[in-house]
């Protein structure tokens, strides 16, 4: 069998990685579940704290291990259950994205959502989104760390 035909035959299943916070997001996601809205099951979820637990790093240290896309999810501005932390985490993302672009990985395989305890479906719609998005740009080798290489 040609490279060419096995390439054809291996379907892209992109390994997305959703950061969520404990007391908005995630219970958006638990909703979701519940409420029986899908999103598709590339999506692996790891609960924070809150969203400004989520250090900058992890999503670089994502990246490395084989993510195509990371998605972090928080209260709303001004709703988080501590106070501040959201407004902290949307500044590091707002800089980690911009070093993201400098080193060539795309726009779209990051993204910050805030989603409520109350929105199981934005939570649901959401994913699906991001997992089109991620599936139109195709697998991630930007960052990867040979490695971490799963084969
Ligand atoms: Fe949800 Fe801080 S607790 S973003």
């Amino acid at each position: 069998m040609s490279i060419e035909a096995k390439n054809e035959n291996k379907e892209f299943k992109p390994l997305i990685v959703a950061f969520c916070c404990n007391w908005c997001s995630y219970a958006g996601a638990d909703l979701a579940g519940s409420s029986r809205l899908t999103y598709p099951a590339d999506v692996k979820i790891i609960r924070v704290p809150c969203s400004c637990r989520v250090n900058p790093l992890f999503i670089l240290r994502a990246f490395q291990r084989g993510a195509d896309g990371v998605i972090m999810c928080g209260c709303h501005p001004g709703d988080c259950h501590y106070s501040t932390g959201n407004y902290y985490a949307r500044r590091r993302m707002t800089l980690l994205f911009s070093m993201l672009d400098y080193l060539g990985v795309e726009n779209g395989r990051t993204r910050v959502e805030w989603v409520s305890a109350a929105e199981g479906v934005k939570f649901s719609q959401t994913m699906n989104e991001f997992v089109e998005k991620i599936h139109s740009l195709g697998e991630n080798v930007r960052l990867e760390d040979l490695r971490c290489k799963k084969n």
